[in-house]
């Protein structure tokens, strides 16, 4: 893609001390909730599934009658992304499948429980609680699993998780709130073959990059010639890892080979007692 025309993006960068990953080899929600208050920018846990838990969850999802593929993307997923489309969609969607995700999800030592449950004790902590985001009663799917098997540089293209928070079809729904706050990105690995490392860049991007781009309700996808020069990290995914970053930075899934299937979902604070988790 040419870029020629296109400003230099623009944003907030952040200083170097915050734009890092923490490792650990086990789960600790105090460093998610740290990630949700803008306190800390990314946090991986290596090796928190056990091996049993993603070989079932994997096959349940590859077996999962709601199985589908992405619309011109070399993509299979089970569940719904609100990601550009109007509201009523994604809740009639998300209706329609919610049941065969929690098929999909509801396996012994499920991280997906295990994630939301010690999350829940933590923020209780700090008074706040832990929910799927609703509108008018719906309520948002709760996670979506994905397998990503793109070719090329990318396997998913450099993005932000924020813009999409702003689309004026989706106008009431709680997400549009969060931006107010953190916008973050959970990923639970359960298959993955080669490459797929998760790429971050140090910039937020601004509406006005985002206009020029005419991304400004998608935050899809920058152009990598516009990231050039910016200062990124690469971080390798291994199968058993869970990891949860700050989605305002642009970020990316570098070259893959065979299946790199996750468990995701976004989340955040829609007000100050009050974390929604939706996809
Ligand atoms: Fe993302």
């Amino acid at each position: 893609m040419t870029v020629r025309g296109f400003a230099p993006l623009t944003g907030i960068r952040m200083d170097p001390g915050y734009f890092h990953f923490d490792e650990r080899s086990e789960f600790d929600a105090s460093l998610v909730a740290d990630v949700l208050r803008g306190r800390r920018f990314g946090v991986i846990f290596r090796d928190v599934i056990p091996v049993a838990t993603q070989k079932e969850l994997c096959a349940r999802f590859w077996a999962s009658p709601a199985l589908k593929r992405r619309t011109g993307e070399p993509s299979y997923y089970v569940g719904a992304y609100h990601w550009n489309k109007p509201i009523g969609t994604y809740l009639a969607e998300t209706a329609e499948v919610a049941d065969d995700v929690m098929d999909v999800l509801d396996v012994a030592d499920s991280p997906w429980y295990l994630f939301r449950d010690e999350l829940a004790s933590e923020l209780a902590g700090l008074g706040a609680t832990l929910r799927l985001a609703e509108m008018d009663g719906a309520q948002a799917c709760p996670a979506l699993i994905r397998a990503w098997n793109k070719e090329g540089a990318y396997s998913l293209e450099p993005h932000e998780d924020e813009a999409q928070c702003r689309d004026p079809r989706q106008a009431g729904f709680e997400v549009q709130r969060v931006p107010d706050f953190e916008v973050c990105a959970v990923n639970m690995c359960v298959e993955h073959e080669e490459g797929g490392r998760l790429v971050l860049w140090n910039i937020r991007p601004d509406d006005d990059s985002r206009r020029r781009l005419g991304i400004e309700h998608t935050g899809f996808s920058y152009p990598a010639e516009l990231l050039d020069g910016i200062e990124e990290f690469r971080v390798d995914v291994r199968p058993g890892d869970v990891y949860i970053f700050n989605g305002r930075h642009v970020h990316a899934v570098d070259a893959t080979s065979g299946n790199r299937t996750a468990v995701s979902f976004l989340m955040g604070f829609a007000d100050a007692r009050t974390v929604v988790t939706w996809t």
